[in-house]
Formats: structure tokens, sequence, C-alpha cells
């Protein structure tokens, strides 16, 4: 994998956020199991609640086109400090990559990696609902 690829891809995907109430860009970019790379940005709304943050955009992405395990994400929101993945987003992710890898990015330089185990431990994903 390559991390600063794919940040650099999220760094771009955030450039394209439509942010008019927060004013906070995100972007993230998706490595599926398969080799491909999505890319994703919040996008807000005037009644709020149906905000899409751009993990969940870049998730909505590849799934659609069929790509259903994700490798990888990449998050870079706030360039002067890590922003992390929120709750509803790590339960997405979760549902998609059980195994998969987050990068927490301030730029291709500064950068954390975590496996989603980590940012959410003990989680309920679909095995669950297994008969
Ligand atoms: N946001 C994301 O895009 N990803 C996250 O994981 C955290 C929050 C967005 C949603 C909203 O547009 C803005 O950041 C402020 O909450």
């Amino acid at each position: 994998m390559n991390v600063k690829e794919l940040i650099s891809k999220a760094l771009e995907a955030r450039e394209k956020a439509y942010v008019p109430y927060s004013d906070f860009k995100v972007g993230a970019a998706l490595l599926s199991k398969s080799g491909n790379i999505y890319t994703g940005c919040n996008i807000e709304s005037a009644s709020y609640t149906p905000t899409i943050c751009a993990e969940r955009t870049a998730i909505s992405k590849a799934v659609s086109e069929g790509d259903r395990e994700i490798e990888a994400i990449a998050v870079v929101g706030n360039p002067q400090d890590y922003t992390y993945p929120c709750g509803v987003c790590r339960q997405v992710i979760r549902e998609f990559g059980k195994d998969a890898t987050l990068i927490i990015a301030k730029n291709e330089e500064e950068y954390k990696v975590y496996k989603l185990e980590e940012l959410l431990p003990f989680s309920f994903g679909p095995e669950d609902l297994d008969k």
C-alpha cells in the first residue's frame, strides 16, 4: 500500500468538501482489497442531519461500484491536527472492513496508522447476525 498516495488523494478530495455550515473540510481516500481507490468529501445540508462525512461518501462510492472490502482508508480534516472518524463512520467502516487500516493524517509526512479494532474495540458487525 502506498500511504502517501492515499493521503494525497484524501487531501485532493478534501478540496471538494461542501461545508457552508461548519466550514470544516474533510477528505477521505479508500483503498479496496481489489486495489481500487475511491475518494470522498463531506457534504453538508441546510437541514443539518442529512450531512454525510467524507469517509461515508468514499465508502458509498466503493460499495455502489461493487467494491465491498476496505483495505485501508485515509482521512484528512483539520490540517493543523489529527481528525479522527466519528462514531458513525467507524461503525460503517466496520461493516466493510473488520481488519481495515485507518490512516489519520495532517499531510503526507505527518500521519498515524491504526487498525479499526483499536478505534472501535468490541465491535458489532455482520458476523454477529449470522444464524
Ligand atoms: N466530518 C467528517 O466528514 N468526518 C468525520 O469523521 C468527522 C466529521 C464532517 C461532518 C461535518 O460536515 C463536519 O465534519 C463537521 O462535523
